[in-house]
């Protein structure tokens, strides 16, 4: 290569030398004499120092233009300590333009406030930025660390087939028609869930593999169309197995990144006890405010709210500081969305007690209230009466938007856990059915096993979920290998022996021959990312996303086709 070194590594040792730097100039500036240019790369950016005998060849740079100089390395007399390369800058003796750019419709920096349809648009230049290229890099190193990882465990990496079959229960499928067989589809893979369990009654005892997966739903800050997962799947391992493989995993991605070194173990909660404390389960732990059930302390209430409340709690949220009007109602909007439509509240302040229900709050309540929250100097506590699931999500949702208010969401704090025991079912009001909450093939925890499809609301999975910061980061659990209790599965979710056949069959018939017991998780990277890099949605760690409506500025994907590609496939696209 021509160029002697990049525009991210010369500093005093290389005074001197001369040098070849090639890259885009991210800024001209003029002072006096001498013209000043940064010139940017990858790797950094160097300041160039232009005398008037090159004054020429200046007039025609501008910002974006790809140059070659040659130069020599000198000390800067007012060095800028926030640059690597800042201690030194070229002297140039020689400019050559190795490409000319037009005036790029945002300017090739970090926190530009562009739309982001435009930076999508012209992904290739927004990938420019040293931002956007940060956070490409750090995801390549995520890969690096994660791959050498499973492969010093003596894991094998193997690749799944994207063209599959279309199978129920789980997300919605993208569809592929195909042409030589026409009127028939393939289905692009949620994950490989299926052919990872097929590679263990292969014998591939230790799989992983870094994979794209399809979900045709509806999108948000978190959620792609096509996404990333690190999957991996173990023989002879059960939930325990998988969840310790999979924590030293985070521990060495977060120490080989962020140089954060997690000691502890992983915090754990059921899921029964994350719902009841923090109303979701993908808990957000950088703050504490747990949500609490109060009824015992209103029993003789004459608050009418509280009062013949027959089968509803009264659930409640404790939080530092008086909140005002503005956050209420804020508050009482996000409640509302949750399907709770008021959010009383008492604020506490010094012994002072005002807001919503203070008036009717008894002396003995007040003073429960006081030794239930150790209640201080100022605290503002809301209150959600309504059915346990109504209130706890509700409350939920609260917490996390005051954390937001409050300025709890610190990015560079970052708080794992995982929860565990999921239920194994949840009722379909749609298809009037329980259907499996994971996927059917999840094992059911020990304790149901005899049951499970006889009281399928209380019936647990072995189940597991990653969670860190209020995002789902991955999730996995220990497989079905008995016939027996996969029979009595399907019998539980209502599919039929036809079903069965027709939509696992092929799967249900490997369980046939010899199937070790195995466990299995993924990780969702692009999530992972966005946390590593501090980012506020995936699309920010994906090169090419899609917008939030599923469409790819850039390309205009999803796009119409032809009439004889439609035919080709023997499609009509109805009117
Ligand atoms: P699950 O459906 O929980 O499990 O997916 C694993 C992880 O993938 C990420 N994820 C997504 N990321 C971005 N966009 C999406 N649309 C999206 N959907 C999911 C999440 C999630 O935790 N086969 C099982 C795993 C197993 O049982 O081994 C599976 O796919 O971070």
């Amino acid at each position: 290569m021509k160029r002697t070194h990049t525009c991210g590594e010369l500093n005093l040792k290389n005074v001197g030398t001369k040098v070849i730097l090639q890259g885009w100039i991210a800024k001209i500036r003029k002072m006096g004499a001498l013209t000043f240019i940064d010139l940017r790369d990858r790797y950094g950016i160097t300041q160039l120092v232009i005398g008037e005998k090159l004054s020429s060849s200046l007039a025609s740079l501008k910002p974006e233009y790809v140059i070659e100089v040659s130069g020599l390395v000198i000390e800067r007399k007012s060095k800028n300590p926030d640059l690597a390369t800042g201690a030194i800058e070229i002297e140039v003796n020689e400019i050559v333009i190795i490409n000319k750019s037009e005036l790029t419709p945002f300017e090739i920096k970090n926190q530009i406030e562009s739309q982001e349809d435009t930076r999508l648009t012209y992904r290739y230049l927004d990938l420019r930025r040293p931002e956007m290229q940060n956070n490409l890099l750090v995801r390549s190193q995520m890969n690096h660390s994660i791959r050498n990882y499973f492969i010093e465990n003596n894991f094998i990496e193997i690749e799944t087939p994207v063209f599959g079959k279309s199978t129920p229960e789980g997300a919605r499928d993208f569809l592929v028609p195909s042409r030589l067989n026409q009127g028939k589809f393939y289905a692009l893979p949620q994950s490989p869930q299926l052919y990872k369990q097929l590679f263990m009654i292969s014998g591939f005892d230790r799989y992983f593999q870094i994979v794209k997966c399809f979900r045709n739903e509806d999108l948000r800050i978190d959620r792609q169309p096509e996404f990333t997962q690190l999957d991996m799947e173990m023989s002879f391992a059960n939930s325990e197995d998988v969840m310790q493989t999979i924590e030293s995993l985070v521990k060495k991605v977060f120490l080989d990144i962020k140089k954060i070194k997690i000691n502890e173990p992983i915090t754990r909660l059921s899921w029964a006890d994350a719902f009841d404390k923090y109303g979701n389960d993908k808990p957000d732990l950088r703050f504490g405010y747990e949500i609490k059930t109060l009824n015992d302390l209103f029993l003789k209430t004459t608050i009418p709210l509280f009062e013949n409340i027959n089968n509803k709690v009264i659930r409640a949220i404790c939080v530092t500081g008086l909140l005002n009007k503005k956050d209420l109602e804020a508050l009482t909007e996000t409640a509302k969305q949750n399907s709770v439509e008021i959010l009383p509240f008492v604020k506490f302040n010094n012994n002072e007690w005002s807001g919503s229900l203070a008036s009717k709050l008894s002396d003995s309540e007040k003073q429960s209230l006081i030794e239930k929250y150790n209640l201080k100097e100022e605290a503002t506590i809301l209150f959600a009466v309504d059915d346990y699931i109504k209130a706890s999500k509700a409350l939920g949702a609260v917490r996390n938007h005051i954390a937001k208010l409050q300025d709890l969401l610190d990015p560079n704090i970052f708080k794992f856990a995982w929860i565990t025991n999921f239920p194994l079912f949840e009722f379909s009001e749609e298809e009037n059915r329980y259907v499996a909450a994971h996927h059917p093939f999840t094992m059911p925890s020990d304790e149901c096993l005899d049951n499970f499809d006889t009281d399928k609301e209380n019936a647990t999975a072995k189940a597991y979920d990653l969670v860190l910061n209020g995002f789902e980061i991955g999730g996995g659990s220990q497989r079905i290998t008995d016939p027996n209790i996969q029979q009595r599965m399907f019998d539980a979710i209502e599919l039929t022996k036809e079903q069965v056949e027709q939509n696992f069959g092929w799967f249900v018939n490997a369980y046939r021959y010899g199937a070790p017991y195995h466990s299995g998780c993924a990780l969702g990277l692009d999530r992972i990312c966005m946390l590593l890099t501090g980012s506020e949605n995936i699309r920010e760690v994906i090169a090419f996303p899609k917008n939030s409506s599923g469409i790819d500025p850039m390309t205009n994907a999803p796009d119409a086709v032809t009439l004889s590609q439609l035919e080709e496939l023997n499609l009509q696209i109805k009117k």
